[in-house]
């Protein structure tokens, strides 16, 4: 079974970017320890990162033909990305919504998420280990949709 982890803008400068609020890891090391990890689980990852809407907004089309479902860090266009949002609901996947960091915490603006509406669950505040949750909260949901079509 196929899993997508999507990040969006700014997050390739993981490591660099404001470690204090993301954490000193690069995005290749957070992406390779969650490959490990969903190995184990049985689980194949792929990975994509764009700064770009559009890119974003193709690789959730793309998803649709041969993934289970996605993972999915949208950076700041958490916040105001009606296509974004549009695009989660159209590819009809369980689409999981990270943060490293704790939105609720934060400015004002980043309390407002346009896409969690149409994600199956939103994960945030547990830095790299915000992906690892996702992970098993979309393994979860898998199995209790496999229970439920008995
Ligand atoms: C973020 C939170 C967003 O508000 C911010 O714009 C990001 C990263 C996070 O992972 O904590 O780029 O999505």
């Amino acid at each position: 079974m196929k899993i997508l982890v999507i990040n969006g803008p700014n997050l390739n400068l993981l490591g660099e970017r404001e470690p204090n609020i993301y954490g000193g890891d690069t995005l290749e090391s957070i992406n390779a320890t969650l490959s490990k990890k969903a190995e184990k689980m049985g689980y194949e990852l792929s990975f994509f990162q764009s700064n770009s809407e559009g890119a974003l907004i193709d690789a959730l089309h793309a998803s649709r033909t041969d993934c289970a479902g996605v993972i999915l860090n949208a950076g700041a266009y958490t916040h105001y990305s009606y296509a974004i949002r549009d695009a989660i609901a159209a590819i009809k996947l369980p689409v999981v919504e990270v943060h490293l960091s704790n939105v609720n915490s934060r400015d004002e603006f980043r309390k407002t998420s346009v896409i969690a509406p149409v994600c199956v669950g939103s994960i945030a505040g547990f830095g790299k280990y915000s992906y690892h949750l996702a992970l098993d909260a979309l393994c979860y949901r898998f199995s209790a949709d496999q229970e439920a079509k008995k």
